[in-house]
């Protein structure tokens, strides 16, 4: 036992969720091979890899979405996500998927609260009824602070460019989290303006303490925001930096796999 130290927690971050050797594979497709990734609650993770490396295929297990065949995640506060008897919003676990999973036919309103009603106060709870301007207030509020305005909460997503929906989710997801954030390409279908917001918005997502994990593309924004770039093939971690040090190219070299293992984590 060591005596209390009250520097000790700066010299590493708690963590915010753990995944250890997670394996999952889809008939033949070996979609994971034994991935294991941390993310630190105040920091942010940048997951890269090229097409089918398994970067979505582990956020919906590290989620609950996807139960794996072998492995296991687990939250900062000790509870592990099983996919089918752990619910990520409950958990207060965000989550933007690359198909958004929005229900197009429903309200950005509802959308928001999708799984979250809340209740009329005063009224009896099987009444169900909802308190919605209450909930339209606070839908309003979280798409502001995304720097995205939309008429009205009650336009229906599927009247929604694809950069809107992106930013309903986002907001959906960031609303809810309590101690991570899982992104899944949020800025690819955003033009330039409003991919920057959406990274200023990460930035003060992992401000306020959350752990974030981010699975993009786009490098020169990744870099910008992550702390550090996690690099997938082939269904497991190929290598990892720390954001501010490394070359556009060693994060390539790694993507593909070169002879060599420039980078890679021991
Ligand atoms: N539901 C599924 N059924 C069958 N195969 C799947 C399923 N989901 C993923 N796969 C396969 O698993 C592998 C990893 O896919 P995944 O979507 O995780 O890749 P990715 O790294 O997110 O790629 P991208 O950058 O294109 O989004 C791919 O070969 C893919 O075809
Ligand atoms: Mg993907």
């Amino acid at each position: 036992m060591h005596p209390t130290n009250p520097t000790a927690h700066t010299d590493a971050r708690s963590p915010a969720i753990v995944a250890h050797g997670i394996r999952k594979h889809y008939g033949h497709v070996e979609a994971l091979r034994g991935a294991s990734l941390s993310v630190g609650l105040g920091e942010i993770v940048a997951l890269v890899g090229d097409n089918g490396a398994g970067k979505s295929t582990l956020m919906k297990v590290m989620c609950g979405a996807v139960a794996p065949d072998a492995g296991e995640v687990v939250l900062g506060g000790g509870l592990r996500v099983e996919a089918g008897r752990f619910n990520a919003a409950d958990a207060g676990v965000g989550v933007v998927y690359q198909d958004l999973a929005l229900a197009p036919h429903l309200s950005v309103l509802e959308n928001i609260y999708l799984g979250h009603e809340s209740l009329m106060p005063g009224r009896p709870r099987w009444l169900g009824l909802l308190d919605r301007r209450a909930m339209a207030g606070e839908a309003e509020a979280a798409l502001r602070r995304l720097g995205i305005a939309l008429p009205t909460v009650e336009v229906p997503v599927s009247l929604l460019s694809g950069g809107q929906r992106q930013a309903v989710a986002i907001a959906r997801a960031v609303k809810w989290a309590r101690s991570v954030v899982l992104l899944d390409e949020p800025t690819a279908s955003l033009g330039t303006r409003q991919a920057d917001i959406v990274v200023e918005l990460i930035r003060n997502v992992a401000r306020q303490g959350l752990g974030v994990l981010l699975i993009s593309h786009d490098m020169d924004r990744l870099k910008r925001v992550a702390d550090r770039i996690v690099v997938m093939r082939r269904g497991a971690v190929a290598a990892e930096f720390p954001a501010a040090s490394v070359t556009l190219a060693q994060i390539v070299e790694a993507m593909l796999g070169g002879v060599s293992t420039v980078g890679a984590a021991a």
